[in-house]
Protein backbone atom coordinates (compact mmCIF):
# COMPACT_ATOMS: atom_id res chain seq x y z
CA UNK A 1 0.00 0.00 0.00
CA UNK A 2 1.16 3.65 -1.03
CA UNK A 3 0.61 6.72 0.59
CA UNK A 4 -2.53 8.26 -0.24
CA UNK A 5 -1.69 10.60 -2.69
CA UNK A 6 -1.15 14.18 -2.03
CA UNK A 7 -4.60 16.31 -2.96
CA UNK A 8 -3.88 20.03 -1.95
CA UNK A 9 -6.85 21.10 -4.30
CA UNK A 10 -8.87 19.69 -1.75
CA UNK A 11 -8.38 22.98 0.49
CA UNK A 12 -9.44 25.03 -2.46
CA UNK A 13 -12.57 23.79 -3.00
CA UNK A 14 -14.84 26.02 -1.61
CA UNK A 15 -14.78 29.73 -0.30
CA UNK A 16 -15.26 28.50 2.92
CA UNK A 17 -12.47 26.19 2.80
CA UNK A 18 -10.21 28.25 1.15
CA UNK A 19 -10.81 30.81 4.21
CA UNK A 20 -10.51 28.58 6.74
CA UNK A 21 -6.93 28.11 5.51
CA UNK A 22 -5.88 31.51 4.51
CA UNK A 23 -2.34 32.24 5.67
CA UNK A 24 -2.70 35.84 5.17
CA UNK A 25 -5.26 37.90 6.46
CA UNK A 26 -5.78 41.53 5.72
CA UNK A 27 -7.96 43.55 8.23
CA UNK A 28 -9.20 47.18 8.52
CA UNK A 29 -7.43 47.86 11.85
CA UNK A 30 -4.25 47.47 10.08
CA UNK A 31 -4.66 49.79 6.90
CA UNK A 32 -4.10 53.67 7.42
CA UNK A 33 -5.55 56.11 5.22
CA UNK A 34 -3.13 58.42 3.38
CA UNK A 35 -5.03 62.16 3.29
CA UNK A 36 -4.46 65.54 2.00
CA UNK A 37 -5.71 68.69 3.38
CA UNK A 38 -5.28 71.74 1.21
CA UNK A 39 -5.34 75.30 2.67
CA UNK A 40 -7.70 77.49 2.10
CA UNK A 41 -10.01 75.18 0.03
CA UNK A 42 -13.52 75.94 -0.55
CA UNK A 43 -14.16 72.17 -2.26
CA UNK A 44 -12.49 68.95 -2.43
CA UNK A 45 -9.83 69.35 -5.17
CA UNK A 46 -9.42 66.30 -7.39
CA UNK A 47 -6.17 65.51 -7.67
CA UNK A 48 -5.88 64.31 -11.76
CA UNK A 49 -3.10 61.47 -11.66
CA UNK A 50 -4.66 59.79 -8.77
CA UNK A 51 -8.70 59.30 -9.76
CA UNK A 52 -10.96 58.93 -6.57
CA UNK A 53 -8.24 60.94 -4.55
CA UNK A 54 -8.90 64.72 -3.39
CA UNK A 55 -7.46 67.59 -2.01
CA UNK A 56 -9.74 67.95 1.20
CA UNK A 57 -11.27 71.20 2.75
CA UNK A 58 -11.05 71.20 6.73
CA UNK A 59 -14.53 70.40 6.69
CA UNK A 60 -14.78 67.65 3.91
CA UNK A 61 -11.75 66.40 5.91
CA UNK A 62 -13.67 65.77 9.38
CA UNK A 63 -15.84 63.90 7.26
CA UNK A 64 -13.76 61.37 5.68
CA UNK A 65 -11.87 60.54 9.84
CA UNK A 66 -15.33 59.78 10.56
CA UNK A 67 -15.69 57.46 7.16
CA UNK A 68 -12.10 56.23 8.71
CA UNK A 69 -13.87 55.91 12.29
CA UNK A 70 -16.81 53.71 11.11
CA UNK A 71 -15.02 51.25 8.43
CA UNK A 72 -12.76 50.31 11.13
CA UNK A 73 -9.65 51.88 10.11
CA UNK A 74 -6.36 51.94 12.11
CA UNK A 75 -5.33 55.44 11.27
CA UNK A 76 -4.87 58.26 9.39
CA UNK A 77 -1.80 60.26 7.80
CA UNK A 78 -2.42 63.73 7.32
CA UNK A 79 -0.39 65.96 4.62
CA UNK A 80 -0.43 69.32 4.50
CA UNK A 81 -0.86 71.05 0.84
CA UNK A 82 0.08 75.15 2.04
CA UNK A 83 -0.87 78.32 0.31
CA UNK A 84 1.98 79.51 0.36
CA UNK A 85 5.61 78.20 0.45
CA UNK A 86 9.42 79.93 1.46
CA UNK A 87 12.50 78.45 1.47
CA UNK A 88 12.60 76.65 5.17
CA UNK A 89 8.68 75.64 5.04
CA UNK A 90 7.61 78.29 7.39
CA UNK A 91 4.57 76.78 7.54
CA UNK A 92 5.30 73.76 8.82
CA UNK A 93 6.10 74.82 12.16
CA UNK A 94 3.42 77.93 12.38
CA UNK A 95 0.71 76.30 14.89
CA UNK A 96 -2.10 77.88 12.53
CA UNK A 97 0.00 76.19 9.76
CA UNK A 98 -2.37 73.83 7.44
CA UNK A 99 -0.98 70.13 8.86
CA UNK A 100 -1.27 71.54 12.61
CA UNK A 101 -4.98 72.58 11.85
CA UNK A 102 -5.58 69.71 10.23
CA UNK A 103 -4.52 67.27 13.15
CA UNK A 104 -6.35 69.78 15.48
CA UNK A 105 -9.52 68.81 13.65
CA UNK A 106 -9.16 65.34 12.95
CA UNK A 107 -7.95 64.98 17.03
CA UNK A 108 -10.87 66.83 17.90
CA UNK A 109 -13.58 64.93 15.87
CA UNK A 110 -12.33 61.37 16.28
CA UNK A 111 -9.46 61.11 18.36
CA UNK A 112 -9.98 58.87 20.66
CA UNK A 113 -11.43 56.59 18.12
CA UNK A 114 -8.63 56.43 15.42
CA UNK A 115 -4.32 56.59 15.09
CA UNK A 116 -3.83 60.09 14.17
CA UNK A 117 -0.47 60.45 12.32
CA UNK A 118 1.32 63.02 10.32
CA UNK A 119 3.81 63.55 7.97
CA UNK A 120 6.34 65.45 9.54
CA UNK A 121 8.76 66.67 6.39
CA UNK A 122 9.45 70.05 5.07
CA UNK A 123 8.85 69.29 1.21
CA UNK A 124 5.05 70.45 1.11
CA UNK A 125 6.43 73.91 2.59
CA UNK A 126 9.58 74.46 0.86
CA UNK A 127 9.39 76.32 -2.26
CA UNK A 128 12.77 74.31 -3.77
CA UNK A 129 10.05 71.01 -2.86
CA UNK A 130 13.39 69.51 -0.77
CA UNK A 131 12.42 67.82 2.13
CA UNK A 132 15.12 69.94 4.22
CA UNK A 133 16.84 73.25 4.17
CA UNK A 134 19.15 74.00 1.25
CA UNK A 135 22.96 75.14 2.10
CA UNK A 136 24.62 77.71 0.02
CA UNK A 137 25.34 75.48 -2.24
CA UNK A 138 22.04 74.29 -3.05
CA UNK A 139 22.65 70.51 -0.57
CA UNK A 140 19.74 69.72 1.68
CA UNK A 141 21.86 70.93 4.78
CA UNK A 142 21.38 67.81 6.87
CA UNK A 143 21.52 68.83 10.76
CA UNK A 144 19.75 72.34 10.07
CA UNK A 145 17.09 70.29 8.96
CA UNK A 146 17.03 68.41 12.06
CA UNK A 147 16.48 71.60 14.44
CA UNK A 148 13.54 72.24 12.16
CA UNK A 149 12.21 68.73 12.21
CA UNK A 150 12.49 69.22 15.96
CA UNK A 151 10.44 72.25 15.79
CA UNK A 152 7.85 70.34 13.58
CA UNK A 153 7.48 67.62 16.03
CA UNK A 154 6.82 69.62 19.05
CA UNK A 155 4.17 71.69 16.61
CA UNK A 156 2.43 68.33 15.90
CA UNK A 157 2.74 67.02 19.32
CA UNK A 158 0.74 70.29 20.69
CA UNK A 159 -1.47 69.95 17.85
CA UNK A 160 -2.36 66.58 19.60
CA UNK A 161 -1.21 64.18 17.19
CA UNK A 162 -0.52 60.13 18.32
CA UNK A 163 2.30 59.39 15.78
CA UNK A 164 4.95 61.56 14.34
CA UNK A 165 6.04 60.50 10.60
CA UNK A 166 9.61 61.59 9.86
CA UNK A 167 10.08 60.83 6.51
CA UNK A 168 12.70 63.19 4.80
CA UNK A 169 15.55 60.40 5.22
CA UNK A 170 17.87 62.82 7.33
CA UNK A 171 20.88 61.08 8.84
CA UNK A 172 19.65 61.15 12.72
CA UNK A 173 15.90 62.46 12.14
CA UNK A 174 14.23 59.70 14.60
CA UNK A 175 17.30 60.76 17.49
CA UNK A 176 16.48 64.32 16.68
CA UNK A 177 12.44 64.30 16.93
CA UNK A 178 12.63 62.07 20.10
CA UNK A 179 15.11 64.13 21.79
CA UNK A 180 13.02 67.44 21.14
CA UNK A 181 9.57 65.37 22.18
CA UNK A 182 10.80 64.11 25.25
CA UNK A 183 12.22 67.10 25.82
CA UNK A 184 9.15 69.26 26.01
CA UNK A 185 7.30 66.14 27.92
CA UNK A 186 5.53 64.64 25.17
CA UNK A 187 7.11 61.41 26.10
CA UNK A 188 3.61 59.59 24.92
CA UNK A 189 3.98 61.15 21.33
CA UNK A 190 5.29 57.99 19.16
CA UNK A 191 7.41 57.90 16.02
CA UNK A 192 6.85 56.04 12.98
CA UNK A 193 10.06 56.30 10.86
CA UNK A 194 10.35 56.10 7.50
CA UNK A 195 12.89 54.07 7.88
CA UNK A 196 13.77 52.12 4.34
CA UNK A 197 13.02 55.09 2.07
CA UNK A 198 14.01 54.69 -1.55
CA UNK A 199 14.54 57.55 -4.79
CA UNK A 200 11.22 56.34 -6.38
CA UNK A 201 9.29 57.05 -9.19
CA UNK A 202 6.46 55.64 -7.86
CA UNK A 203 5.97 58.67 -6.08
CA UNK A 204 5.01 60.48 -8.92
CA UNK A 205 1.51 61.04 -8.46
CA UNK A 206 1.86 62.34 -4.61
CA UNK A 207 4.05 65.23 -6.03
CA UNK A 208 0.33 65.91 -8.39
CA UNK A 209 -1.36 65.62 -4.81
CA UNK A 210 0.89 68.12 -2.42
CA UNK A 211 1.37 70.79 -5.41
CA UNK A 212 5.56 69.55 -5.24
CA UNK A 213 7.28 72.57 -6.92
CA UNK A 214 10.17 69.57 -6.57
CA UNK A 215 12.93 70.35 -9.52
CA UNK A 216 15.43 67.21 -9.70
CA UNK A 217 15.01 64.20 -7.34
CA UNK A 218 15.71 63.23 -3.94
CA UNK A 219 18.44 60.72 -4.42
CA UNK A 220 21.07 62.62 -2.35
CA UNK A 221 19.04 61.62 0.76
CA UNK A 222 16.94 58.37 -0.45
CA UNK A 223 18.25 55.20 -0.96
CA UNK A 224 19.11 53.34 -4.11
CA UNK A 225 16.58 50.29 -5.30
CA UNK A 226 19.13 47.99 -5.52
CA UNK A 227 19.92 48.01 -1.74
CA UNK A 228 18.18 45.89 0.82
CA UNK A 229 21.26 45.37 3.43
CA UNK A 230 21.09 48.93 3.62
CA UNK A 231 17.60 49.38 3.95
CA UNK A 232 17.53 47.08 7.03
CA UNK A 233 20.69 49.10 8.26
CA UNK A 234 18.64 52.27 8.24
CA UNK A 235 15.90 50.38 10.53
CA UNK A 236 18.04 49.34 13.18
CA UNK A 237 19.72 52.96 12.96
CA UNK A 238 15.95 53.75 13.85
CA UNK A 239 15.34 51.63 16.41
CA UNK A 240 18.49 52.44 18.15
CA UNK A 241 17.31 55.83 18.44
CA UNK A 242 14.04 55.26 19.65
CA UNK A 243 10.94 54.67 16.47
CA UNK A 244 8.59 52.56 17.84
CA UNK A 245 7.38 51.52 14.26
CA UNK A 246 9.72 51.48 11.03
CA UNK A 247 8.61 51.76 7.68
CA UNK A 248 9.39 50.73 4.51
CA UNK A 249 8.34 52.47 1.07
CA UNK A 250 7.21 51.79 -1.90
CA UNK A 251 5.78 48.42 -0.68
CA UNK A 252 5.66 46.65 -3.86
CA UNK A 253 8.78 46.36 -5.32
CA UNK A 254 10.04 46.12 -2.10
CA UNK A 255 8.83 43.43 -0.76
CA UNK A 256 11.91 41.59 -0.18
CA UNK A 257 12.64 44.39 2.04
CA UNK A 258 9.38 44.58 4.16
CA UNK A 259 10.35 41.00 4.54
CA UNK A 260 13.82 41.64 5.79
CA UNK A 261 13.06 44.51 8.15
CA UNK A 262 10.47 42.07 9.23
CA UNK A 263 13.26 39.95 10.55
CA UNK A 264 15.78 42.30 11.58
CA UNK A 265 13.70 44.38 14.25
CA UNK A 266 11.45 43.86 17.21
CA UNK A 267 9.20 46.47 16.53
CA UNK A 268 5.83 46.98 14.29
CA UNK A 269 6.67 47.16 10.34
CA UNK A 270 4.82 49.15 8.08
CA UNK A 271 4.75 49.49 4.19
CA UNK A 272 3.70 52.40 2.32
CA UNK A 273 1.41 51.49 -0.87
CA UNK A 274 2.08 54.76 -2.82
CA UNK A 275 0.80 56.97 -5.38
CA UNK A 276 2.21 54.92 -8.32
CA UNK A 277 1.05 51.98 -7.34
CA UNK A 278 -2.74 53.13 -6.57
CA UNK A 279 -2.73 54.75 -10.02
CA UNK A 280 -1.64 52.27 -11.89
CA UNK A 281 -4.43 49.90 -10.97
CA UNK A 282 -6.63 52.32 -11.21
CA UNK A 283 -5.68 53.68 -14.93
CA UNK A 284 -5.29 49.88 -16.24
CA UNK A 285 -8.85 48.91 -14.96
CA UNK A 286 -10.02 52.14 -15.88
CA UNK A 287 -9.59 50.76 -19.62
CA UNK A 288 -10.76 47.72 -18.43
CA UNK A 289 -7.30 45.97 -18.38
CA UNK A 290 -7.38 44.66 -14.88
CA UNK A 291 -9.93 44.23 -12.47
CA UNK A 292 -9.53 46.77 -9.85
CA UNK A 293 -10.98 44.82 -7.08
CA UNK A 294 -8.94 41.90 -6.80
CA UNK A 295 -5.93 43.76 -8.24
CA UNK A 296 -6.28 45.69 -4.72
CA UNK A 297 -6.93 42.81 -2.67
CA UNK A 298 -3.78 40.88 -4.00
CA UNK A 299 -2.16 43.62 -3.76
CA UNK A 300 -2.32 44.24 -0.18
CA UNK A 301 -2.61 40.65 0.86
CA UNK A 302 0.82 41.02 -0.85
CA UNK A 303 2.33 43.66 1.13
CA UNK A 304 0.81 41.75 4.26
CA UNK A 305 2.47 38.32 3.59
CA UNK A 306 5.93 39.69 3.00
CA UNK A 307 5.67 40.61 7.02
CA UNK A 308 4.20 44.24 7.27
CA UNK A 309 1.32 44.54 10.33
CA UNK A 310 0.30 48.57 8.92
CA UNK A 311 -0.30 48.66 5.57
CA UNK A 312 -0.60 53.02 4.08
CA UNK A 313 -2.90 52.79 1.70
CA UNK A 314 -5.21 55.06 -0.52
CA UNK A 315 -7.80 52.07 -0.76
CA UNK A 316 -8.04 51.77 3.04
CA UNK A 317 -11.72 52.60 2.92
CA UNK A 318 -12.42 50.63 -0.55
CA UNK A 319 -10.44 47.84 1.05
CA UNK A 320 -12.93 47.73 3.87
CA UNK A 321 -15.56 47.38 1.63
CA UNK A 322 -13.82 44.55 -0.23
CA UNK A 323 -13.02 42.40 2.09
CA UNK A 324 -16.57 42.49 3.33
C1 LIG B 1 7.63 63.13 1.68
C2 LIG B 1 6.74 62.05 1.21
C3 LIG B 1 6.57 61.58 -0.10
C4 LIG B 1 5.62 60.56 -0.04
C5 LIG B 1 5.20 60.47 1.27
N1 LIG B 1 5.93 61.38 2.05
C6 LIG B 1 7.15 62.05 -1.37
C7 LIG B 1 8.58 61.94 -1.65
O1 LIG B 1 9.37 61.45 -0.84
O2 LIG B 1 8.96 62.36 -2.73
C8 LIG B 1 5.13 59.76 -1.21
C9 LIG B 1 3.86 59.03 -0.99
C10 LIG B 1 3.25 58.48 -2.20
O3 LIG B 1 3.83 58.48 -3.31
O4 LIG B 1 2.12 57.99 -2.07
N2 LIG B 1 6.94 64.06 2.48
Amino acid sequence: MGYPEARPRRLRRTPALRRLVAETRVDPSMLVLPVFVREGAAEPVPISSMPGVVQHTRDSLKKVAHEAVSAGLGGIMLFGVPETKDAVGSGAVDPDGVLNLAITDVVAEVGDQLTVMSDLCLDEFTDHGHCGVLDSDGQVDNDRTLEIYAQMALAQAAAGVDLVGPSGMMDGQVGAVRAALDGEEHTGVGILAYSAKYASAFYGPFREAVDSSLQGDRRTYQQDAGNVREGVREALLDVDEGADLVMVKPALGYLDVVRAVREAVDVPVAAYNVSGEYSMVEAAAARGWIDRDAAVLETLTAIRRAGAEVILTYWALDAVTLLG
